[in-house]
């Protein structure tokens, strides 16, 4: 499409050649080049406005011009082959591909045989398992993960072996066991998958018996490999085997297309105590697409698909074996006692490195919480992703959503089952932790990001790269807009990964790629972000609709329904933003010093933003004793049934359905916002407060009042005393952040109580013994949460502390671990 549009454009700016021929008769000549002149003049007019029209349309599309951070090879198994194989598909349960465009995926299915047979294979909500996640898991080498389905528990082990020239080798361990309470001889079906996309080869092997054996396959990434599928162990001694191969419509189907393979005319033989018997279950067989509906384009398959299932009775334990050709001098199969060795070896490095790192048992922690953290890091770290695609984007110019060229995104997710790809903003909190582990694979995902980036510095801020991603949004939040911006969270990270005595020599290398992206993306939110004073921002992007909404909605803050001004307007001016901003010209600062580049205008703004006495003029209400936001705002707004009434004489049954609207009781005016909630907080949040300004005094008080923002178990986002506390915003709407605690925000105001604490000014003791309170609720309730319901939660509920929301949630919640740690 946009290559389309291009030739148009360059059509239209050629103008018409043959209009060059001048006539030979002088009479004639004159009126003759006139009208071709004034001809070629309205033709140049036409083409240059075609051309504005075009370049406005494609600018949206058009990357930054600065060399990539990463170039396409840098994810190559020459240059990092480490990171080649990983567990970068977060969205189903188990399941490995290569950080490649149009990667090989393999991953794992599996059916409990019972007379309600549910297939498994995404992370799914409403498949009800009582907990699953990992429980310890690097980021590069191995994880261990526990699944517990109804009546068994499975256990998902890998594990990587470097060698040869494509990523080396891999090995998956599976075990099934029994929970205390079930059925004996439970059936259960395990279903390995191998899939390429639209590039390679796959060759399924069989023994004697029609049994599958192995894969050998081919792939422009892999070179030649093999996946072998070893005789399992357990099981009663009974094993049954099926298998399937075939061409498949794409990586978005693959359950699917495993649903329309599976028939119950199968036999397992299976003895209880002293009894035998046989008993039917599901098994692969072909596949029966589904029919195509008549006159339909039939979809070329790209993708080929082998499947390798195993059915027995629990307890049972499996292997699953990679080898890559290239990897020439293998001590051996990296299976048995050398699967569980290299197992082993890895998982004592890893707690050793987490107790190096995070000190927890010195700071009193049992050693079931400790297993709580390292399993809170892990899941972090096990979900991150690797995702190849296009986003959807639409500018005011464009008439309809386009393509963005297509692009690599390594980064982590919030919640492998309903938020399974990448979040901007979620990105700066989820890689505070990631540094603090591995800071090479912070660095990673920080520079896919900003890579991400178009000529005009904006970064789309939800990243649904890929069918498979795709396949899990809503239509209406596939397409992104690029006057919406989101926090720029990244300079947190930032600053963190630069808070220490020494860079590396590739850490200024990589900074000094980055710089130039850094500064656009700065002046990007300066100028579309600004607000109408100097010095004053305002999101964009806020609902539109005066009527349906309670308070229109900012998606674009983060903070989605968080109340702002009750109507839009540019007069607005956001404090949560302007402390963004203030933080983004520090680190700038910070960074343009590091350089040795002319950060003048960075430290210029440094000193501006964090010039309390402009912050107060501009965020300060006296009335509210808080930091707020400013714009046209009433308090007295509400929704109410609108019913329509008929006409005289009109028929009641033809009037639309009553539908509930805003109604406004008191006029706006320019006003600041009267909420007190998680934006109230951000001059403190972010440290652009002061440590001696007597407002920290009074927000330290409001923060400790239980009326307002103070629970057992963290900070409520929004007041209790505020009118839109926990209201719903329209029928279907309920409160997000009106109300609920979120992780994040608690975390920063955790790390910025200790700042304070270790401030001289008149507030510090008072800083240090909320920290210890705050610190402590935080600890408890998610500990306790974790404990009762196997999950960490996207919010928890402020009177009961439950957890609420999507689960598992180990995006920003288990920034936890800090917390425990005491790492800010
Ligand atoms: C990777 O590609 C870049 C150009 O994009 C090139 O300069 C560099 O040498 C390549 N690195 C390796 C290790 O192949
Ligand atoms: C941000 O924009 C303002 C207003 O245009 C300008 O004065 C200021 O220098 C800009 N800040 C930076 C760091 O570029
Ligand atoms: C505030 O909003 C109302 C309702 O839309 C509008 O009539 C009024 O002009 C606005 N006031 C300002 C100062 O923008």
């Amino acid at each position: 499409m946009r290559e389309r549009r291009r030739h148009g454009g360059g059509d239209v700016r050629c103008g018409p050649p043959p209009r060059k021929k001048v006539p030979k008769s002088p009479r004639w000549s004159r009126a003759v080049v006139a009208t071709a002149v004034s001809g070629a003049v309205a033709l140049f007019a036409l083409g240059f406005t075609f051309y504005v029209k075009w370049s406005l349309e494609t600018s949206v599309l058009t990357f930054h011009p600065s060399p990539l951070i990463y170039p396409p090879n840098s994810s190559s198994p020459a240059v990092t082959p480490q990171l080649f194989w990983g567990s970068y598909r977060p969205q189903v349960y188990f399941g490995m591909k290569t950080r490649s465009p149009r990667s090989v995926v393999t991953g794992l299915m599996w059916i409990t045989q019972s007379q309600f047979p549910a297939l498994r294979h995404t992370c799914e909500q409403s498949d009800g398992l009582a907990r699953y996640g990992w429980l310890l898991h690097d980021g590069v080498n191995f994880g261990i993960q526990e699944i517990r389905d109804k009546g068994y528990t499975l256990t998902t082990e890998f594990v990587k072996r470097p060698g040869g020239l494509h990523g080396g080798d891999w090995s998956w361990r599976f075990r099934v066991t029994p929970q205390a309470s079930a059925p004996a001889g439970q059936l259960v079906s395990l279903l390995f998958y191998v899939a390429t996309d639209g590039q390679g080869t796959l060759q399924p092997h069989l023994d004697q018996k029609g049994r599958l054996s192995h894969v050998t396959g081919t792939s422009e990434e892999l070179g030649k490999f093999t996946m072998r599928f070893p005789k399992p162990e357990g099981g009663g001694g009974h094993v049954s085997y099926n298998h399937l191969s075939t061409a498949c419509p794409g990586l978005h189907v693959l359950t699917d297309v495993v649903q329309r393979s599976l028939r119950d005319s199968f036999v397992h033989p299976v003895s209880v105590g002293d009894s035998a018997g046989r008993r039917q279950y599901l098994g692969l067989d072909t596949y029966r697409p589904p029919p195509s509906p008549p006159g339909a384009a039939s979809h070329p398959s790209n993708s080929q698909l082998v499947i390798h299932q195993v059915t027995f009775q629990v307890p049972f334990q499996v292997e699953v074996l990679f080898e890559s050709d290239s990897f020439l001098q293998r001590p051996g199969p990296l299976s048995g006692n050398a699967l569980s060795e290299l197992l082993q070896s890895h998982r004592g490095r890893m707690e050793e490195r987490f107790r190096s790192i995070f000190k927890l048992e010195t700071k009193g922690f049992t050693p079931e919480q400790v297993a709580f953290a390292q399993a809170a890091l892990s899941n972090m770290l096990g979900g991150m992703g690797h995702f190849y695609g296009s986003s959807l984007v639409q500018s005011q110019h464009n008439a309809e959503p386009v393509p963005y060229p297509a692009a690599p995104l390594f980064t982590a997710v919030p919640s492998r089952s309903f938020f399974p790809r990448g979040f901007l903003w979620d990105e700066g909190f989820h890689l505070l932790l990631i540094a603090r582990w591995d800071a090479s694979l912070a660095w990673q995902s920080l520079g896919h990001w900003l890579d991400l980036m178009n000529a005009d510095g904006w970064i789309p801020r939800e990243q649904i790269l890929g069918q498979e991603a795709r396949s899990k949004v809503p239509d209406e939040f596939v397409v992104q807009r690029n006057e919406n911006a989101n926090p720029p969270t990244l300079f947190l990270a930032l600053r963190q990964l630069l808070s220490k005595e020494t860079i590396s020599p590739e850490e200024l290398a990589f900074l000094r790629r980055a710089f130039p992206r850094l500064n656009t993306w700065y002046t990007w939110f300066n100028v579309t972000q600004a607000g109408s004073l100097p010095n004053t921002f305002r999101w964009r992007g806020r609902d539109k609709d005066p009527l349906r909404f309670l308070n229109p909605k900012t998606l674009t803050s983060g903070l989605d329904d968080y109340p702002r001004a009750s109507h839009p307007s540019d007069d607005e001016r956001h404090v949560d933003l302007f402390c963004w901003m203030a933080l983004a010209s520090k680190v700038m600062a910070d960074i343009s010093e590091i350089l040795g580049e002319d950060g003048t205008r960075y430290s210029e703004s440094r000193r501006t933003m964090t010039d309390n006495v402009l912050l107060d003029r501009l965020h300060w209400s006296e009335t509210l004793s808080a930091y707020s936001d400013y714009g046209n705002h009433t308090q007295s707004a509400v929704l109410e049934w609108e019913k329509p009434q008929p006409l005289p004489g009109q028929d009641p049954r033809g009037l639309p359905p009553p539908r509930l609207i805003r109604r406004v009781k008191k006029p706006p005016k320019l006003q600041f916002v009267g909420s007190f909630g998680y934006v109230s907080l951000f001059p403190f949040l972010l440290q652009i407060l002061s440590p001696d300004s007597p407002r920290l005094g009074r927000l330290l008080d409001q923060l400790h009042d239980a009326d307002k923002v103070w629970t057992p178990y963290g900070l409520r986002s929004l007041s209790k005393s505020s009118p839109l506390y926990m209201k719903h915003n329209t029928e279907h709407d309920g409160p997000y952040w009106r109300g609920p605690i979120w992780i994040n925000m608690n975390y920063l105001a955790v790390r910025a109580l200790h700042g304070y604490a270790h401030l001289e000014g008149p507030y510090r003791e008072r800083a240090a013994s909320l920290y210890r309170e705050l610190r402590e609720n935080l600890l408890t309730n998610l500990y306790r949460e974790y404990k009762d319901t196997g999950f960490l939660w996207e919010q928890y509920n402020d009177k009961t502390g439950q957890g609420q929301g999507t689960f598992p949630f180990t995006g920003w919640s288990s920034l936890i671990v800090l917390i425990m740690a005491e790492e800010y």
